[in-house]
């Protein structure tokens, strides 16, 4: 009796962590050091978590077409802090893309050809922005709850919430305050709504329209009884 609980429970187990971890595969992007390039990561499934990113040259094969071998010979240089600038603007979005001027704040090696490496994982959770002054509203399947997996209330891009706004409120997308106010009212509930105001979440940029953007997942409330996990 005893042995026949623990497999089922390991079966439930096993059924829910399997299917999280399917999901998840590591993408690489890698683009070359020209101005007019653009690093775009993206995700079919879920969102985008940074792994890794370089900016600089670790071999000597990566975007070496057409370039002479004095600018390749160094294959030890990175730019510090290069993984902090993508996730800042692309953990918990579906799609992020970044000019190269974006990321590049030093020169790690003068004369030798650059090129920005990132790897990513696509988490599977559920993703949305809500426009400011709007309800945002979670929820999950009977018997889930909801886990908060990022949350951030500003502007990072000039498309999303942009509808009929004017130029001046759109244009500054390096406004983005990362909040735990969504996980500290949402963590562990069904379903749960907050406002996307000032008011809750302060005023990260004056003047700019802004919008909440969360991504989250709902998980097995327990291991007993059903709980099949579908988040998408
Ligand atoms: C990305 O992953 C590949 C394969 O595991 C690895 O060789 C590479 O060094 C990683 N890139 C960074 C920037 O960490
Ligand atoms: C990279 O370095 C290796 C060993 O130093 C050399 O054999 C190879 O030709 C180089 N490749 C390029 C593209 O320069």
């Amino acid at each position: 009796m005893f042995l026949f609980r623990l497999t089922t429970t390991l079966l439930l187990a096993a059924t829910c962590s399997l299917f999280m971890t399917a999901v998840i595969s590591t993408e690489t992007a890698v683009t070359c050091d020209d101005s007019f390039n653009v690093h775009r990561l993206s995700c079919d499934i879920g969102v985008i978590s940074v792994q890794a990113a370089l900016y600089g040259r670790a071999d000597n094969e990566t975007c070496s077409a057409g370039r002479p071998q004095e600018q390749l010979a160094n294959t030890d240089c990175f730019q510090e802090g290069t993984v902090d600038i993508l996730r800042r603007r692309c953990d918990g979005k579906k799609v992020c893309e970044l000019n190269m001027n974006t990321v590049r704040t030093t020169d790690p090696c003068n004369g030798i050809y650059k090129y920005l490496e990132t790897n990513y994982t696509c988490l599977p959770a559920i993703h949305f922005a809500t426009c400011e002054h709007s309800l945002a509203h979670l929820h999950c399947d009977e018997g889930q709850v909801i886990f908060v997996y990022g949350a951030d209330y500003g502007r990072r891009d000039m498309t999303t919430c942009s509808y009929k706004r004017p130029a001046s409120q759109i244009e500054n997308v390096h406004c983005t305050r990362h909040t735990s106010k969504v996980a500290d009212s949402c963590n562990g509930k069904n379903s749960c709504t907050i406002r996307a105001s000032n008011s809750v979440f302060g005023d990260p940029c004056g003047g700019t329209y802004k919008y909440l953007e969360v991504a989250y997942v709902c998980e097995c409330k327990s291991l007993k009884g059903h709980c099949a996990v579908s988040v998408f």
